[in-house]
């Protein structure tokens, strides 16, 4: 067992990448060293680059994702942590893989559409090869498992479909199709003002989303302020299904006090938000809290956590090396 995952340095982390991505690595961190595997996240600022970045806030971003990984349990000694830039093998293969994957199937990714919009003459070549380095990124150390929110499922789809390619192109079986894993508890967490949109990074509306370095105050008034309608909660989750602000609540309750849904609107059944919001808020102070301040703490220490990221880069150099090898030489080239 082999799990690999990224996260862009694009901009502020928020809940929905702690509940639909981080958590999930760290709880199964203790699994996968019991299973004798090994767990890889990596910090995809390669990636950060598809769209324009200042360098100074990209720089930044990779300092404060490391620290915010390591601050939620991502622990450095039982996980390999680095950054793709200090592993050039990622870009290597990716470039051998952009031979492999076809533009048609580039073209269905609705992630480059949503992200281009109408302006998709001039959006970087970057952000429309991008699926194909996220490929590179896992199929690079053989992964088997790949634990990411629902919206880079299609991404993962086509680095089966490249390695499954590849593997046929030459009459190998040398790359791995890697499974992923999508979070039972928190596969897509909405915006705070409107729910028919994640949460995303890129929200220019700062209240549609909790970030992970928002004070207390922040997180109990953006939750005061999240949109939800008038009508009690009802008995079961079922009862929410066309309310999707309601329903986006109590998925974050419930992810963040490690219960199950229909548990948490049982506990609220018949009352309003007027008392499911502050229990939100003081349950998200007390949850993301800690984590914040340590985070703060950790960024606040380029060196130290400049020097994790150099040690983990090595180890998945060393982890690398040999794929990117075979693959090389698989398709002729003279290494
Ligand atoms: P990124 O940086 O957009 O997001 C990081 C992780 O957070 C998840 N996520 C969410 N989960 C639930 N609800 C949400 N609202 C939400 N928003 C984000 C994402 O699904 C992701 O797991 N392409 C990737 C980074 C990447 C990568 C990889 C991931 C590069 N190479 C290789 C896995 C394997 C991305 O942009 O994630």
């Amino acid at each position: 067992m082999r799990v690999v995952s990224g996260i862009k340095p694009t901009g502020n982390l928020h809940l929905g990448n702690y509940l639909g991505a981080i958590k999930q690595w760290v709880g199964m961190q203790a699994q996968i060293e019991a299973a004798g595997g090994e767990s890889m996240y990596f910090i995809a600022d390669l990636h950060g680059l598809t769209e324009w970045i200042e360098p100074r806030a990209l720089h930044a971003n990779t300092f404060e994702i490391a620290a915010a990984m390591i601050a939620s349990g991502i622990d450095p000694k039982r996980s390999i942590l680095f950054n793709q830039t200090r592993v050039p093998a990622h870009s290597e293969l990716s470039w051998l893989l952009n031979n492999v994957a076809r533009v048609g199937w580039l073209n269905r990714m609705t992630q480059f559409k949503d992200k281009a919009g109408k302006n998709r003459e001039g959006a970087s070549v970057g952000l429309y090869d991008y699926p194909v380095l996220m490929a590179a990124d896992v199929l690079l150390y053989s992964a088997t498992h790949v634990p990411v929110g629902e919206d880079q499922k299609q991404h993962l789809e086509l680095a089966r479909d490249i390695a499954a390619k590849f593997n046929q192109d030459y009459d190998v079986e040398l790359l791995v199709q890697p499974e992923p894993l999508v979070s039972k508890a928190a596969p897509r967490i909405m915006s705070l003002r409107d729910a028919t949109q994640k949460m995303s990074k890129s929200n220019p509306s700062d209240a549609a989303r909790i970030n992970l370095i928002d004070d207390d105050d922040a997180i109990a008034q953006k939750f005061r302020k999240a949109k939800t309608d008038p009508e009690p909660l009802g008995e079961k989750l079922d009862d929410l299904k066309d309310r999707p602000e309601a329903k986006n609540l109590v998925t974050i309750f419930a992810a963040l006090a490690d219960r199950t849904t229909d548990d948490v609107v049982a506990e609220y059944a018949g009352q309003g938000f007027g008392a499911f919001k502050p229990a939100l808020a003081d349950l998200a102070v007390a949850k993301l809290g800690p984590i914040r301040d340590e985070m703060v703490r950790l960024t606040a220490d380029r060196p130290a956590v400049d020097a994790i990221l150099r040690e983990g880069s090595n180890r998945a150099a060393t982890l690398a090396a040999p794929l990117l090898r075979r693959v090389q030489e698989t398709m002729g080239l003279l290494v």
